[in-house]
């Protein structure tokens, strides 16, 4: 697969609650009002393929404990396969900017650092599943554990959340900042733990000089 590209791509990166999908979601919104073309997705999903592998991932860890870590990795990075090849490389190459909430160090953060995948092996599988797209920016919206986890208890808690217990989440959030300082070029660390406008604000602070170089 050819890697040219026109558009960016942007992805938001940050562990449960930290509100990537809301955040994603009114960039696109913010981008569009200045005249861009944009696409905003996420992982697992953004395709049939992706879809499906989110039902059954999240599904499966909800009702076990049994999902092999290696077998976990390959269906996140199935779902990348699909969703790079037949979606964002695509979308870039048309000239969109594509948004995605998670990608690859979803997996170096959670299969790597959290489920203890090795990091160099972890790397080859996502840059396999990738094609080697690697994103222009990165936005990570760093929330405290407990203020994630805190908005995941007024709406969406899974039984997920309830067996990882604390000292995961927290394993999660170190990596991604571990991440973030190893690749200062591509990510940028913004505070999530403010309200949804500020948390915007911040991540259009980050973006602009991406898409709108001159001004
Ligand atoms: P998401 O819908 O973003 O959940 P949340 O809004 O709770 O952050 O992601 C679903 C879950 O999938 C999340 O717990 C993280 C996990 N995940 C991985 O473990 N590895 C991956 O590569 C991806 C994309 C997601």
């Amino acid at each position: 697969m050819a890697l040219t590209r026109r558009g960016r791509f942007i992805t938001l990166e940050g562990s449960e609650g930290s509100g990537k999908t809301t955040a994603a979601r009114h960039l696109g919104e913010w981008l569009r009002s200045r005249g861009e073309p944009v696409l905003v997705t996420r992982e697992p999903g953004g395709t049939k393929l992706g879809d499906e592998v989110r039902r059954l991932v999240l599904h499966l860890r909800d009702v076990s404990d049994d999902l092999d870590p290696r077998a976990d990795a390959l269906l996140y990075a199935a779902s990348r396969a699909q969703h790079t090849a037949r979606v964002i490389q695509p979308a870039l190459e048309r000239g969109q900017h594509v948004i995605s909430a998670r990608y690859l160090d979803s997996s170096l953060a959670y299969q790597g650092a959290g489920y203890g995948i090795d990091l160099g092996q972890l790397r080859q599988l996502q840059a396999f599943a990738t094609y080697g797209l690697l994103p222009d920016l990165t936005v990570l919206i760093d929330v405290p554990v407990e203020v994630g986890l805190g908005r995941k208890r007024a709406g969406a808690w899974n039984r997920f959340e309830d067996t990882q217990g604390v000292a995961f989440f927290e394993t999660v959030r170190q990596a991604y900042l571990n991440l973030a300082a190893a690749e200062p070029e591509r990510f940028r660390v913004v505070d999530g733990s403010g309200s949804v406008e500020a948390t915007d604000q911040l991540i259009r602070e980050v973006v602009e000089p991406l898409i709108f170089p001159a001004g």
